[in-house]
């Protein structure tokens, strides 16, 4: 990709990573992702909006040597993590006038990971406005979305805000702004699910603070821009402020069939009585697909078989991740079979501390259920109904 015109003198030079499969060693990808750097041409300063992943920085170098570029003043850092940050110094060694523009705690972050020297620094306050000439830069503070140290960039005369993480998508895709809605609203609802919604109250906060800018294109660090902005403002005011819907996650794993048999009668159950159930087989299932269902659901049950004396690993790692990606369930269960005890129920329960939600009676059986463990799952189902009804989520 070439080097494209946003509007006079500002460029989209980022790069698109199309095979990247794998986010921090942990988050599936699988559209690829794009790491979006700006640069705006002032009438008297040049700045360069976030830089690109370590992989890719010859890309970055090449858009600026395309553009002509022989100075840049400020390469403002909306977030010192490596995918946008990774090529300051590269960029600093190209330009060496260029000042790091950065929070403070930004600045300590990139000392540590970068070791960008301090010399090469300029923090801004809240609200501080650097002027580029003919256009003036705002920065506006927005920490926790989604490290502490995270800014907005908005270029007032364009009404252009580079948001770095925060409205993005992991999406490669040739096309500048949105053009499949339902394809980048998938996409930014996976990336919300994944690195936005552990700080669901931060989010909030933030989505206050820049309620007041008129904003004509939001640009952010990964993924498509946005010319319309309202779309993605609101799928965000829906993912964090609506409430559970009638659904039920249902992340299990039967070694033996089971506590597959469990969750097979559960599921049929629950839809029988108007719950949505959203069901993920942990030996296949893409983590990211489960991270958005949690965005939605109003209950979470687990199933899993005991192996040793406790649940299956790989429920261990699902139940984790949920723990640490803080969803809004209300409500918790567990179900599944055992072949001599254990303490499955126990360590689960342990795992949660995160999730505000009520734990409901779990459905553990002996070997294969019988009539005794349908009716225990079948009470399950209506007590989940009837608490989903009550809380209005039905
Ligand atoms: Fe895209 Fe938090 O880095």
């Amino acid at each position: 990709m070439k080097p494209r015109e946003i509007k006079r003198g500002v460029y989209w030079v980022g790069a698109i990573d199309w095979d990247r499969r794998l986010f921090d060693a942990l988050i599936p990808l699988p559209d690829g992702t794009s790491y979006n750097a700006y640069l705006i041409q002032g009438s008297q300063k040049t700045a360069l909006i976030d830089t690109v992943d370590p992989t890719t920085q010859d890309i970055l170098l090449r858009h600026l040597d395309e553009l002509k570029v022989t100075s840049i003043d400020y390469v403002v850092a909306n977030h010192a993590e490596q995918d946008h940050s990774g090529t300051i110094p590269q960029v600093l060694a190209k330009y060496p006038q260029a000042k790091v523009v950065c929070t403070l705690k930004c600045k300590d972050m990139l000392t540590s990971l970068l070791m960008v020297p301090e010399e090469k620094f300029k923090t801004v306050a809240d609200k501080e406005n650097i002027s580029l000439g003919d256009r003036t830069l705002e920065f506006i503070y927005a920490p926790w979305v989604h490290w502490p140290e995270t800014m907005l960039t908005y270029l007032r005369e364009d009404k252009i805000l580079f948001p770095c993480d925060f409205f993005g998508s992991h999406l490669a895709a040739t096309d500048l702004y949105v053009t499949d809605e339902g394809q980048v609203y998938e996409a930014a609802k996976r990336y919300y699910a994944e690195i936005m919604m552990p700080f669901r109250t931060h989010i909030e906060k933030n989505l206050e603070k820049i309620k007041d800018y008129e904003i004509d294109i939001i640009a952010p660090s990964h993924g498509p821009m946005h010319d319309k902005p309202e779309f993605i403002i609101k799928a965000y005011n829906s993912w964090v402020f609506d409430k559970p819907k009638n659904i039920v996650v249902l992340p299990y794993i039967s070694m033996h069939g089971s506590t597959g048999q469990m969750v097979a009668y559960f599921v049929e159950a629950l839809a029988e009585k108007g719950v949505t159930v959203k069901q993920f087989d942990l030996t296949v299932t893409d983590i990211g697909k489960l991270a958005m269902a949690l965005v939605d659901a109003a209950t979470i049950v687990i199933g899993t078989p005991t192996i040793l004396v406790g649940p299956h690993p790989n429920v261990v790692y699902a139940t984790f991740l949920a723990n640490a990606l803080r969803p809004k369930a209300r409500f918790v269960s567990i179900i599944g079979s055992y072949g001599w005890g254990g303490k499955t129920v126990e360590q689960l329960a342990a795992m949660i501390p995160n999730l505000k939600a009520e734990v409901l009676e779990p459905v553990l059986c002996k070997g294969l259920p019988r009539e005794a463990d349908f009716k225990a799952l079948d009470k399950l189902a209506d007590t989940i109904a009837q608490k989903h009804k009550a809380e209005g989520f039905a």
